[in-house]
């Protein structure tokens, strides 16, 4: 079958198999070329669970682990299988090529499909790691989700991405039509804000680490990172001051609770604060594909761009296992910044001002429209330099049979 992108409504409904797997191949090559320097460093983890581990920010901090330290991995994602007739979701494919890439180089690896917020999944966590033998002295929580069924209670809790107070209107841009155009949401409802807290807040987060901790599988010593994002003012009314911030307001209160819950084990937590990417929802969200064009344009020029995979080469080697007296940096906060280069105030200054000049004609000037079209695209594994895309792929295509 021939894969083409199928985009409605700005989301991509299919993945092309071989256009994930040899995106993974790039990420893991990215990382294991740089891996003598991971090597050098003075301290690292042994053993590494990613929940959220198959997209974005968990796959590579799922990658940098295992081709920079050379660790074995545990990871948690939700995606969907494919059948004979329609591709998986993109995570599918990235996990059986990370499979195949750890087996390959002969480091242990468990990729479990599941729901991060069943009791089930944290009790098939727990017995990976007592099968492989690992006590996880490094836990990632990258997770994204739209909704969490909470185990307890057995209620299904809906994200609303909604702005606080008033209506937003704001500039929206469609990086596919390249239209730009005016976008306006309404508030969210009390409701609509308490269970964005429930789903993206720290509850969770809590959960698997004292799951971990209770079943004896977290390290004497262990460090645990949730990241997060905070970005310029201009987003604030739909981002840090809307409903996400208020989940991600209430994931850094988790941080000193996790802190003082688990002393004697000595865990400590972070909240990293990433770079704003190209994911599979970013699209969707007002002013942000706007942001993040002029963001990626202005980065771009001056050669600070990053992606998944450099943030999370700088998050290990140069934050967590940096070995700098002092301990690992943060701010005021005490939070991990990896958006340092986002923020500079020379950065941000260049984007408002693009931003307030930007019209349908100069928009491919002013703003890097279409590097952010290609890496939503490849985020689903389209437009991957080297693929044929005129080859014949089965949809259940499977990366670890291939034994790529
Ligand atoms: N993308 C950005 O611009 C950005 C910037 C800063 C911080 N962050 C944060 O990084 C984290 C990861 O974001 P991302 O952009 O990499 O997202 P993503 O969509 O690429 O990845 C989300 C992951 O969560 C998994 N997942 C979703 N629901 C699940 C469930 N119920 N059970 C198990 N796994 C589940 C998915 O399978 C996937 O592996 C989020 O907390 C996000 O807020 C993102």
């Amino acid at each position: 079958m021939i894969h083409k992108p199928m985009v409605r409504n700005n989301i991509c409904i299919n993945a092309h198999p071989r256009g994930c797997e040899v995106e993974t191949q790039r990420q893991i090559e990215y990382i294991a070329a740089r891996a003598p320097r991971y090597h050098a460093l003075s301290t690292k983890p042994k053993a590494v669970l990613v929940v959220g581990a198959s997209t974005g920010y968990g796959l590579a901090s799922r990658i940098a682990a295992t081709f920079g330290f050379g660790v074995p991995t545990v990871a948690v994602s939700y995606e969907k299988a494919p059948s004979e007739k329609k591709t998986g979701t993109p995570g599918w494919y990235n996990n059986r090529a990370f499979d195949a890439a750890s087996r390959k180089a002969g480091i242990a690896s468990r990729s479990i499909d599941g729901d991060a917020f069943s009791r089930e999944v944290k009790d098939l966590v727990i017995a990976a790691a007592r099968e492989l033998g690992l006590t996880f002295d490094l836990v990632i929580y990258s997770l994204a989700s739209p909704v969490r069924l909470d185990p307890e209670s057995g209620i299904l809790y809906e994200s609303a991405i909604k702005p606080i107070g008033d209506t937003y209107s704001g500039r929206s841009m469609n990086a596919f039509t390249r239209e730009l155009g005016e976008a306006s949401l309404p508030p969210a409802t009390e409701t609509e804000i308490a269970s964005t807290v429930k789903v993206m807040g720290g509850e969770d987060w809590e959960l698997w680490i004292d799951a971990l901790a209770k079943a004896g599988v977290l390290a004497q010593g262990a460090t645990t990172v949730a990241y997060s994002y905070i970005g310029p003012a201009l987003s604030w009314p739909i981002y840090r001051d809307g409903t996400i911030g208020k989940a991600k307001a209430q994931l850094e209160e988790t941080v000193p609770r996790l802190r003082s819950t688990f002393k004697e084990l000595g865990l400590t937590a972070f909240v990293s604060i990433n770079k704003a990417l190209v994911t599979r929802s970013s699209a969707i969200i007002p002013v942000i594909p706007l942001y993040i064009s002029t963001l990626f344009k202005v980065m771009k020029e001056r050669g600070t761009h990053e992606d998944c995979t450099a943030q999370i080469d700088r998050l290990y080697r140069d934050r967590l296992y940096a070995g700098k007296t002092g301990g690992v940096p943060v701010d005021e906060e005490g939070r991990i910044r990896l958006d340092d280069l986002e923020m500079l105030q020379g950065v941000q200054a260049d984007i408002e001002a693009r931003m307030a000049h930007v019209t349908q004609d100069n928009l491919a000037k002013l703003t890097d429209v279409d590097g952010f079209k290609v890496d939503f695209l490849r985020a689903h594994g389209f437009e991957v330099p080297s693929v044929n895309y005129e080859l014949d792929v089965a949809p259940n295509y499977d990366p670890l049979a291939a034994g790529s």
